[in-house]
């Protein structure tokens, strides 16, 4: 890592700076042009996931170029460097072995020198008794009722995943329990989640990684009062358990640290859906299910290890993220998922590559001198369309996008799954081509619209398509090629993808302003005149001196 050159300085980045300005003024359609049959041979596919990237702006060359600056970057030494547990989270000291946790029982994955993957299964061993006793009913709240209702407290990397997970698999979860998440400090957040709910039959699993996060602790409190106001103190342990590297603070809360499911400060909050993070989901779908999620997981990882980086899925989707956003300076990505499960996955991409890759500095400290993490942002498709995609066909910003699909339906209803998957390819089609204005005159378009109704195209894009349909295994897949994704593009951008110390300040800010809004007497404010004045008229609203 130290004494690896930085991305500017590699041969391959200043070969692909000038490929990249003799790319400039090519269109997608004179590059289909000029190689017809490109849509055979920028692809790849491995794990069931065949990757089209042939609507991207690259020609065979670029991509040999992105893959000797992969080389030249080191990404397969950061690739095992992460395996083999060295610290590759610099700027926290730490090392990044989400990989351990879906490494099978036997295989050896060291921390320090230690084997964690006995660790790792420990904990998933108790998951899945504890998941069981919940499940079968074995497990009851303090009135003896069985638990109906899962309430999952936690934020970030401590709700997307959960969430997002308990969505795409909805199909395989238990119909009769219900799942909900509370992560907003807004207490309309858990007033809503809650208020269908009986507390008899409901179990709070409160996640936090480190158990300070204000927003989690909050609700956590709440969730406690609400629940010893119907059923007394002594309930308090059958209705709650925790999931936390912290177990000090987790006894403090008061919540028996039994019934607490660790994990450790090598998994980061971000990738920590398949730990002990995961525990809603797996009292959703099952224990069963959840190691077909974790399988997933891992047949990606290992696709990672095995394949050249030419044909290795997520080194590819790396290299053609800081293509657009670095070389062509496209700099937002809009995932697209075409399956309606799959409705949270952009939030959850979201925090994974913007908290991940939205750094200024390198490894060293230094400013980095290129674009890094893009802005990415998405709806399923085929809602979408009928909401932004006029921008992505006609607006001024070229908008690179990601579509996701499946061979099979979930629900195998009439023709949705072939309107849907024709919904699909027509997008990405209508965004590489458009339509120019010949073809409007040729059919017959009204000479005043023919300029409104122009679509210039050369808008980029890739599509993943799924073999089979969106199964636990399938989502593993999927999670892990995006961790990886990002894993390969943070190598590049030569920044730590793993720290996330830019949403510190904030935190600090709102402690001492949080004092200031609900301290007797007129605060001494000593902000800027504008947040000041906010102060002054919120507490004036509340009827607080001012
Ligand atoms: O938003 C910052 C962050 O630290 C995320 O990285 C993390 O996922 C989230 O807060 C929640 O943290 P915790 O699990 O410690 O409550």
């Amino acid at each position: 890592m130290s004494g690896t050159p930085a991305l500017d300085e590699l041969p391959a980045y200043a070969a692909l700076r000038e490929h990249a300005a003799a790319l400039r003024g090519l269109t997608l359609a004179d590059l289909f042009d000029a190689d017809p049959a490109r849509g055979g041979t920028l692809r790849a596919q491995a794990a069931g996931i065949y990757l089209d990237y042939a609507k991207q702006r690259v020609t065979p060359e670029t991509v040999e170029l992105l893959v000797r600056l992969a080389e030249e970057a080191g990404v397969p030494e950061r690739i095992e460097a992460m395996f083999a547990g060295e610290r590759i989270n610099v700027s926290e000291d730490r090392a990044v072995l989400h990989v351990a946790l879906r490494a099978p029982r036997g295989e050896r994955i060291e921390s320090d020198g230690e084997d964690v993957v006995p660790q790792v299964h420990e904990v998933l061993d108790r998951m899945a008794a504890f998941s069981e006793r919940v499940r079968s009913g074995a497990w009851t709240g303090a009135t003896g009722r069985p638990i109906r209702n899962v309430v999952n407290i936690g934020i970030g990397g401590s709700h997307l995943g959960p969430e997002m997970a308990t969505l795409a698999l909805a199909s395989f979860t238990r119909r009769d329990m219900r799942l909900r998440f509370v992560s907003n400090v807004d207490g309309s957040d858990f007033a809503e989640k809650t208020q269908d709910l009986d507390p008899a039959e409901t179990l709070f699993v409160i996640v936090s990684k480190t158990f300070t996060t204000l927003e989690t602790l909050t609700n956590a409190g709440t969730a406690r009062d609400w629940v010893v106001a119907a059923l007394g103190e002594g309930a308090v342990a059958r209705h709650f358990v925790a999931v936390s590297t912290n177990a000090e603070r987790v006894g403090a809360f008061g919540i028996d640290t039994e019934n607490m499911f660790g994990f450790w400060d090598w998994v980061g909050g971000r990738y920590s859906m398949d730990s002990a993070v995961g525990l809603s989901v797996m009292l959703a779908i099952g224990p069963e299910g959840f190691g077909e999620l974790l399988g997933g997981f891992r047949a990606m990882d290992e696709h990672l290890r095995g394949a050249p980086l030419a044909e290795n899925l997520p080194v590819l989707l790396g290299l053609l993220s800081v293509w657009n956003t670095t070389l062509l300076g496209l700099r937002t990505v809009a995932v697209l998922p075409y399956a309606a499960e799959l409705s949270r996955f952009a939030a959850y991409l979201q925090q994974l590559e913007m908290e991940s890759n939205g750094k200024h500095v390198m490894l060293d400290g230094t400013p980095v001198r290129w674009a890094t993490g893009p802005v990415l942002w998405g709806e399923p498709g085929t809602n979408g369309q009928h909401a932004f995609y006029q921008l992505m066909h006609q607006g001024t910003e070229v908008v690179p996008a990601e579509f996701i699909g499946f061979t099979e339906p979930l629900h195998p209803l009439g023709r949705h799954h072939d309107l849907l998957m024709a919904n699909m390819f027509a997008q990405a089609e209508a965004l590489a081509f458009g339509r120019d204005e010949v073809a409007l005159r040729a059919a017959g378009s009204d000479e005043a619209q023919v300029a409104h109704r122009v679509c210039l195209g050369d808008r980029p894009s890739s599509t993943i398509l799924v073999d089979g349909t969106l199964t636990p295994a399938a989502l593993g897949k999927l999670v892990a090629l995006y961790e990886h994704r990002v894993l390969t593009e943070g190598v590049l951008w030569g920044i730590d993808s793993f720290d996330q110390w830019g949403v510190e300040l904030g935190k600090v800010l709102a402690g001492t302003l949080a004092d200031e809004i609900e301290g007797d007497g007129a605060p001494d404010l000593a902000h800027d005149s504008s947040t000041n004045e906010l102060v002054r008229r919120y507490r004036a609203a509340r009827g607080r001196t001012v």
